[in-house]
């Protein structure tokens, strides 16, 4: 299947937008999209088989198919609605003691930010941010900052680590960091929300003690789809956040069954890994990202006289990559966020304004469906935008 323009009649994508913010909330193909109103279909027409006899099949294909494709065993993993609930699930999960911190960094995502600040507020817990640098050279000057803290706070119990930064789209060296966690008696919490899809993923050897991802943002299958993964060695210890019929069983029944729920997303899976590896599957989809990243990026910023993010190129995230605006006034997300919907209605290109390091940037995406023309179109309204732009 040739990536590009002429994949756009894979998805529902309305054409006449520049779509450029898969990041975000991604489209999902027309296959994956029917494959989800077959099983709505199939559900009303015998809602009692399609729950008393159906639905645990349907989790356990979905499941045995998300854990080959991220190097991880069924038996270790739970699907769950999204990142975020995975991300609370693990905490909420966990004791802590008075005095315990809890190690984030100033790039974490904000949802998961307050999901530490709630246990600040409220279980006791203290929240350390490591602030991580305008300029980054290496791998090996994150780890030496997050070693740093570990340093200061002897009673860092977890450390809740980025793979992929959604602000600033960086890659973390989470191998590294889960390794420097476990030299200093802390649980490594992955937040992979950005990775699986965009980055090779082999759970077992990441060996972090949770991992919590999206399948919904680069891996096609209907919002909302996440998953959690846990070490061996936490079997037992990890409880869905809505206790139901599970209480106490297997880890596949206590999370595919969570009052009545319509998980028919999730179970979307197996047809969605199926057209990431039609469309060419990771090599593929890296290859077409580069070449219209390099490109967008390279004529959005020449037209506003500025620059990319300045981290090494391995530690870029694939499919997602930043240009700084020409704004020098301090930057706030609220009026980030107010831009990305005013150039939506303004000019009908979908890109995403962000803020990193108190400055304003763009974050370009790229999909299978994206062409030079979406940057071009990007370019262009962006050019036009920051003439009226109010700060
Ligand atoms: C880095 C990061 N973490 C967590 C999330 C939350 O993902 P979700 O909204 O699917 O729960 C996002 C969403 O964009 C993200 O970018």
């Amino acid at each position: 299947m040739e990536l590009g323009a002429s994949m756009k009649d894979n998805f529902l994508l309305d054409k006449s937008v520049a779509f450029t913010n898969h990041g975000s909330f991604g489209p999902v193909p027309k296959c994956v999209f029917e494959e989800r109103m077959k099983y709505h279909y199939e559900q009303e027409s015998q809602p009692d088989v399609w729950f008393r006899m159906k639905h645990l099949k349907y989790y356990e294909d979905s499941l045995r198919a998300a854990s080959q494709f991220l190097g991880g065993k069924p038996e270790n993993m739970a699907l769950v609605d999204n990142v975020t609930t995975g991300i609370n699930t693990i905490v909420k999960s966990l004791s802590f003691q008075p005095g315990d911190k809890v190690l984030i960094n100033s790039h974490t995502y904000d949802a998961v930010v307050n999901v530490a600040k709630e246990q600040e507020d409220f279980g006791g817990l203290d929240v350390v941010t490591v602030k991580i640098p305008d300029v980054l050279k290496s791998e090996d000057d994150v780890v030496e900052l997050f070693r740093q803290e570990y340093e200061k706070h002897k009673t860092i119990k977890l450390h809740i680590i980025d793979h992929i930064s959604s602000s600033s789209a960086i890659v973390f060296p989470v191998k590294k960091l889960v390794n420097l966690a476990k030299e200093h008696g802390a649980l490594s919490l992955i937040d992979g929300a950005h990775a699986p899809g965009q980055v090779d993923l082999n759970l077992e050897d990441i060996d972090a003690d949770f991992y919590a991802g999206n399948f919904h943002k680069w891996c096609y299958v209907t919002r909302s789809c996440g998953f959690l993964w846990f070490a061996p060695r936490h079997a037992g210890k990890i409880r869905p956040l809505v206790t139901s019929h599970g209480y106490k069983h297997n880890l596949t029944e206590q999370f595919n069954f969570c009052g009545t729920r319509d998980l028919s997303c999730i179970f979307t899976i197996p047809r969605a890994l199926k057209f990431y590896e039609d469309v060419g599957g990771l090599k593929a989809i890296q290859a077409h990202a580069d070449e219209m990243l390099t490109y967008g990026c390279k004529i959005v910023a020449e037209s506003l006289g500025t620059d990319l993010m300045d981290v090494p190129d391995h530690m870029r995230a694939p499919y997602m990559r930043l240009v700084r605006l020409p704004i020098d006034k301090p930057a706030v997300l609220a009026r980030a966020d107010e831009w990305t919907k005013e150039l939506a209605v303004l000019y009908n290109v979908q890109g995403c304004f962000t803020v990193v390091s108190g400055k304003y940037w763009i974050r370009l995406s790229c999909n299978v469906y994206n062409e030079k023309h979406d940057y071009v179109r990007l370019r262009d309204a962006l050019v036009e935008f920051m003439k009226v732009v109010e700060l």
